[in-house]
């Protein structure tokens, strides 16, 4: 067994040009070098098949004793899991190989060799989600997860895509702010100087400032939440895109948010395939995505939901005025083949700055987009309530602290108009996308009820 060494030994040069995993097929025939990593090493008498892995595929690698120096055999039969190495070798197409290329090895140089009595943590074999989730900060290089992190940054490219393309000027809001936006009973407080402040929960209440001023805005941050929930939905730290529309009303938001969530999604299928692969996800499914979405009152969903508890389909019977509960939400969307849009849910279980719906102030003018395949709530938006005094009515009812909200209800007294906005989730986006059953896996690092670690 070679020695095992923590020190990283940088290579001499080679002839071979510099590719990647992902596009080696443009060397076919030829001669290459591979800055990676070993996945994998089986070995079948005189024959070794190491798999390379460099982050942006894996390859497999043949080296046959006969046809490499006794050196180069003996150093690569010696590899340990995840050590870094330099490689060179010449690419074949083999219709076999998952990636369609195999590379016959003529060197590797060893940048960082794992050490024998200290091996690589995550085997190739299954591991519980807690040890995975401890050891997130290898885990992200098995190539599910990097092909997921893949996926997730190809979808925060669309979105930006789509809204700059579409007129929408990114302003980014404070993370610290004085009041909350969505709930006084998720806030993470913050010492500020001797002053509470809080981790915001959303910047809507400021790119609304900004729509007044741009017209059409959209930011794009982090947001937190103290959830105190265990659901495979909620983390405390996510990320989120919203934009904020001046002279918008709610139908125009709903188009908005139909083309903006198909426009991802195609970007993704266009862009990702081999991520897709890689992850098994059903393609069929996201090919389905176009728009116009199915538009459901929330009178409409409740009927639903009734007609599916009196079926035994769902175990609570749901009570009219309630907000929808997970299983509720899984159902409602489990019934569509595209994203359904819920709108007019009742203003009481709604949040304060929503508009009431001038045919019946009972209901608030606002949506929540419910992806389908039972993933639920991705995006939720509204109408913004527009009349100074019904904003300041409002604010009270909810016992909010009207001083820190003056510069809001100034939006209000100087030029206000109809205008409307949402928030989409990455993370939520993610997991349905890539179809996952937890958004754990949707950031490189997870910020849950139980977890702050690593
Ligand atoms: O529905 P929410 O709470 O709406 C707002 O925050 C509005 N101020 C947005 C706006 O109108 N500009 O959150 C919006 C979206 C949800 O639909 C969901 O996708 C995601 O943010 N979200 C969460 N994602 C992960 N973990 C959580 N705890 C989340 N809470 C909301
Ligand atoms: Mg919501």
């Amino acid at each position: 067994m070679a020695e095992g060494n923590t020190e990283v030994v940088t290579a001499a040069a080679t002839e071979a040009p510099l590719s990647t995993i992902a596009r080696i097929g443009e060397h076919d025939g030829q001669a290459v070098t591979l800055h990676g990593w070993l996945y994998n090493l089986r070995e079948s008498g005189k024959l070794l098949f190491p798999i390379f892995r460099d982050g942006t595929g894996t390859i497999q690698g043949i080296v046959p004793k006969a046809a490499v120096t006794p050196e180069v055999f003996e150093t690569v039969k010696g590899l340990t899991q995840e050590s870094s190495v330099i490689v060179t070798g010449k690419v074949r197409a083999d219709k076999r190989a998952p990636g369609g290329y195999e590379l016959d090895v003529v060197n590797v140089h060893v940048v960082q060799r794992v050490r024998a009595e200290d091996p690589y943590p995550i085997s190739l074999k299954e591991h519980g989600t807690d040890f995975l989730m401890e050891h997130r900060h290898l885990w992200v290089r098995s190539p599910r997860q990097a092909a997921i992190l893949r996926i997730r940054a190809e979808i925060i490219k669309a979105a930006r895509d789509f809204l700059d393309d579409n007129g929408f000027v990114l302003t980014d809001p404070p993370i610290l702010t004085p009041a909350a936006c969505e709930g006084t009973s998720t806030l993470f407080p913050v010492e500020y100087f001797g002053d509470e402040a809080y981790l915001t929960q959303s910047g809507q209440l400021y790119i609304e400032s900004t729509a007044l001023a741009l017209g059409k805005v959209y930011s794009f941050g982090p947001t937190f939440r103290a959830e105190k929930s265990k659901t495979r939905r909620h983390l405390t730290e996510f990320w989120m895109v919203e934009p904020e529309w001046a002279f918008a009303d709610l139908d125009d938001l709903m188009g908005l948010a139909e083309n903006f969530i198909s426009f991802i999604v195609d970007r993704v299928v266009t862009r990702r395939p081999a991520e897709l692969k890689t992850i098994q996800r059903d393609v069929t499914k996201l090919e389905a995505i176009k728009p116009p979405f199915p538009r459901l009152r929330y009178d409409e969903a409740v009927a639903m939901l009734n007609e599916a508890h009196a079926k035994g389909l769902l175990e609570a019977p749901f009570e009219y005025g309630n907000d929808f509960g997970s299983p509720d939400e899984t159902y409602i969307s489990s019934q569509f083949d595209r994203p359904v849009m819920v709108h007019r849910y009742p203003a009481a279980v709604k949040a304060f700055y929503m508009e009431p719906d001038p045919k019946d102030p009972t209901y608030a003018l606002c949506v929540d987009v419910l992806a389908p395949e039972g993933y639920g709530e991705v995006i939720g938006g509204s109408q913004r309530v527009a009349s100074y005094e019904l904003l300041k009515k409002r604010i009270e009812e909810h016992h909010l602290p009207i001083d820190a909200f003056q510069w809001y209800l100034d939006l209000r007294r100087y030029g206000s108009v109809p205008h409307s906005g949402f928030g989409m989730g990455i993370e939520r986006a993610v997991a349905w996308i890539c179809g996952l059953d937890h958004v754990r896996e949707t950031i490189p690092f997870a910020r849950t009820l139980n977890r702050i670690y690593p």
